[in-house]
């Protein structure tokens, strides 16, 4: 049967939509409360639902009883200080997963690289049902910034790199790309992500905004890209030694933002 999945999604597996007015909002972000959470890069994570409305980040299928990224319970604490952040999860009317503010420290191209990996956001999810994709709509201004899209981890040539200023909106199927944030500046950066379900309601929501399947990629020089590229060579290959040297089989990138 599979998964409902939306067209537009399908063909580069990101949209942009049209540009959120970000100056007009109060900075909410800046007022709920953040967890310790391991994930790509330097971050810590403030959610607005979780699995059962608790104030913790983790994969709602590690807990008991394990289920897939749907029906997440909104954490009264945050939304109370964060009503139009849950309003812009809640726009396109689609089943709400995990939604949580991320908050990443300043980091490197390269070191961007060796965080990517692909989001777990399907496990257990029914077949029949829709695809789960991630909404990622950036707060502060960060057009120096990107997020980093690869179809294959290894291939440079598959990279996507999509400019965050404040107000970018950006929905990613982050079970098929490999991804991370290459976050240039000297303030951490805040970003709104939701699981939605895919299908007619994000679909709708997505015409509305009027998603672009393509946009042009942020420039990079080929030294800066080859330099980043071998960084991130080194430290898979230095961290493949580390684990051989105790004896551990390499099981790869597991989602590190679940
Ligand atoms: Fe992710």
């Amino acid at each position: 049967m599979g998964y409902t999945k939306i067209d537009v999604m399908t063909e580069t597996g990101y949209v942009v939509l049209d540009m959120y007015d970000q100056a007009k909002d109060p900075k909410e972000w800046l007022d709920i409360e953040y967890v310790d959470w391991r994930s790509s890069g330097v971050t810590r994570f403030a959610p607005l639902a979780s699995a059962f409305g608790e104030m913790e980040c983790n994969g709602f299928w590690n807990h008991t009883p394990p289920r897939t990224d749907k029906d997440g319970v909104w954490v009264q604490a945050n939304i109370d200080v964060a009503p139009m952040l849950k309003k812009r999860a809640e726009e396109p009317g689609a089943n709400i997963g995990r939604c949580r503010v991320i908050e990443l420290q300043p980091n490197e191209y390269g070191d961007a690289l060796y965080n990517m990996h692909q989001d777990d956001n399907n496990r257990l999810n029914p077949d029949g049902t829709g695809w789960i994709v991630r909404g990622f709509f950036n707060l502060t201004d960060n057009p120096d910034s990107m997020m980093i899209l690869r179809e294959d981890r290894f291939d440079p040539s598959t990279e996507i790199r999509i400019p965050l200023p404040a107000g970018a909106q950006i929905i990613v199927d982050t079970q098929r790309f490999w991804h991370a944030v290459w976050h240039q500046g000297t303030e951490p950066r805040y970003c709104l992500i939701t699981s939605w379900e895919s299908g007619p309601e994000l679909d709708a929501y997505i015409a509305k905004n009027n998603g672009k399947t393509r946009v042009e990629n942020y420039p990079v020089t080929p030294e800066l890209a080859e330099q980043a590229e071998a960084h991130f060579r080194r430290r898979v290959d230095e961290r493949a030694a580390a684990l051989a040297a105790k004896g551990i089989v390499d099981e790869g990138v597991k989602d590190p933002e679940a």
